[in-house]
């Protein structure tokens, strides 16, 4: 009976410690998605434009600049080595700048001392895109590497122009940069909007300056208006178009067109006639 009883309670703490430990890991799988960006950040910015790539750091340590090295450096998108800026003893070293970053950076000098390790990155081009940079905070007994970032560079697409045909519709843009995400949005004539999954989707990066071409092709049979989404993952903006599709406003837009025709048809014949009758009345007249 006392056995029964030990062997009862053993098996209820198993249970529980098992449902504490059930109930960490779905914690910690919770947690996740908070504790990731903080070991991976991005930096995201346009081309064109000045972007700070942000560094803050307490030195644990009092910093003596003519004993410092400090390196912004990391590696391009393609993983080669890249030099962004460096500071030797209390100056600035430009011989070892990699070529993309040259005329281009510039850090924030007096206020090293107060952790401020800073990057200004002035023109972002499209080369940076991937570039990961970190800090290597060198002084004479020690090193540390801080601020490791992803530097994500944007290009914005141009408006999205849709092209309609006997039942489908075409979507295309240019000029835009990473790949973005096309999506294509309708509404039927009962107003209910739906995603519309597009027969086809062609993105080439074949341009010469290394941006993106979108082209998309979706059913029209049977809606009232259909939307092309284009996404940059980078700056995180959309850019839509919308286009009446439903074959009544086609009919209507068709039915403007043939009045314009007729009407410009009656136009010229009045004329001519007018011109005819006059040309006969001189002739009635002079002969
Ligand atoms: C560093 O200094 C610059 C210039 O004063 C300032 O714009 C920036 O906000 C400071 N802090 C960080 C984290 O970049
Ligand atoms: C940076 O500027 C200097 C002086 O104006 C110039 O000689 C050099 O070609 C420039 N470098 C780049 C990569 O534009
Ligand atoms: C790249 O080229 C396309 C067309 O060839 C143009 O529309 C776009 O503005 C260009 N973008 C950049 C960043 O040079
Ligand atoms: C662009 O296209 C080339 C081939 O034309 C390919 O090698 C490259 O990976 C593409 N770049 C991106 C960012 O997709
Ligand atoms: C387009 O959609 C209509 C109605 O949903 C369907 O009957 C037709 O087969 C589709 N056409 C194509 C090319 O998928
Ligand atoms: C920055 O760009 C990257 C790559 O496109 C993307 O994964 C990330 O979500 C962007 N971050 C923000 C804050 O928009």
């Amino acid at each position: 009976m006392l056995q029964t009883s030990i062997e009862s309670h053993q098996s209820f703490l198993f249970s529980l410690r098992s449902a504490m430990e059930f109930l960490l890991l779905i914690f910690l799988f919770l947690l996740a998605p908070l504790l990731l960006p903080a070991s991976c950040q991005t930096v995201n910015g346009s081309i064109g434009e000045t972007l700070l790539w942000p560094c803050m750091h307490k030195l644990t340590k009092k910093f003596v600049r003519e004993q410092t090295y400090i390196y912004w450096q990391g590696m391009d998108g393609s993983s080669n080595p890249t030099v962004a800026h460096v500071y030797v003893k209390g100056e600035e070293e430009f011989l070892y700048q990699s070529s993309s970053f040259q005329n281009r950076t510039a850090i924030f000098f007096s206020q090293l001392e107060d952790g401020n390790f800073s990057l200004l990155i002035k023109n972002l081009m499209l080369d940076h895109d991937r570039t990961f940079i970190e800090v290597a905070f060198i002084s004479d007994d020690s090193k540390e590497n801080i601020c490791q970032k992803t530097l994500h560079v944007a290009a914005v697409f141009q408006e999205p122009n849709i092209e309609l045909s006997q039942a489908s519709a075409t979507c295309s843009t240019a000029g835009g940069y990473p790949e973005p995400e096309v999506m294509w949005l309708s509404t039927d004539n009962q107003g209910n909007e739906a995603i519309l999954e597009p027969l086809e989707v062609k993105i080439d990066n074949n341009t010469r300056n290394g941006t993106f071409s979108v082209f998309s092709k979706a059913n029209i049979s049977g809606l009232k208006t259909v939307t092309c989404r284009i996404c940059n993952p980078t700056s995180g903006e959309c850019q839509t178009t919308t286009k009446d599709v439903s074959p009544a406003g086609t009919l209507f837009t068709g039915g403007i067109a043939v009045i314009v025709i007729v009407a410009f048809i009656v136009g010229i014949i009045s004329i001519a006639l007018c011109v005819i009758c006059q040309l006969n009345g001189r002739r009635t007249s002079t002969g």
